[in-house]
Order: structure tokens, then sequence, then C-alpha cells
């Protein structure tokens, strides 16, 4: 595992996805509680961003078509995208947020 710093944790705020540019593109990340969530910021069916999108409990709707996604796992949960998105193991080193891009 390769770990890369992309923010600053308290950056990261709950209700809300802050987008961040890394070498593989844009990647989003999330708080629920004390936890860090990254995941791919592009919705699997058209490529809208998902910093867009609305935030429900671990899930996130794209706003242009209403695709759904479980953002601890990827797994896609509602049509019409049909394809899981990425997700990024997280850690947190000091007040650092750090992402594994694979
Ligand atoms: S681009 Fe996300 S549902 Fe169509």
């Amino acid at each position: 595992m390769s770990f890369h710093k992309v923010a600053l944790v308290a950056d990261v705020k709950e209700n809300e996805i802050l987008a961040v540019a890394t070498r593989i593109g844009s990647i989003a990340l999330t708080r629920i509680g004390s936890e860090i969530l990254a995941f791919q910021n592009a919705c699997s069916h058209d490529d809208n961003p998902l910093d867009d999108g609305i935030l429900d409990g671990n899930q996130v709707v794209c706003p242009r078509h209403g695709a759904r996604f479980d953002i601890r796992t990827g797994a896609v949960l509602k049509m019409p995208a049909t394809a899981d998105i990425e997700v990024y193991p997280v850690k947190i080193s000091g007040d650092d947020v750090m992402v594994d891009f694979g």
C-alpha cells in the first residue's frame, strides 16, 4: 500500500463532500462520525462529479440521473448506473488524511 496526503482532517466535514485533485484524478472525501471515507469522484453512469451529489447516511446520490452508491464499498445500489465506483483506503496521520490509490 502507498498512502498519499490528500487533505487536512479538519477540512473533511460531515454531510459535506470535499473534492481533491490527485494523480489519479479527482477523489471525493467525506466524514461519517470519526471515520473519513474516500471514493471515486465520478459517477459510473456518465461521469458526473459525485461531490455535487447528496449524502444519505453511507450512500451518495448522483444529482444528474439519481444513481445511488454505497460509499463504504463502492457498490452501485440504484440505476441508471450499473457499475460500482472505486473506494480507497484511508488512514489518518496526525492532522493529515492519507489515501491509498492502489
Ligand atoms: S451521471 Fe450519475 S446517474 Fe447519470
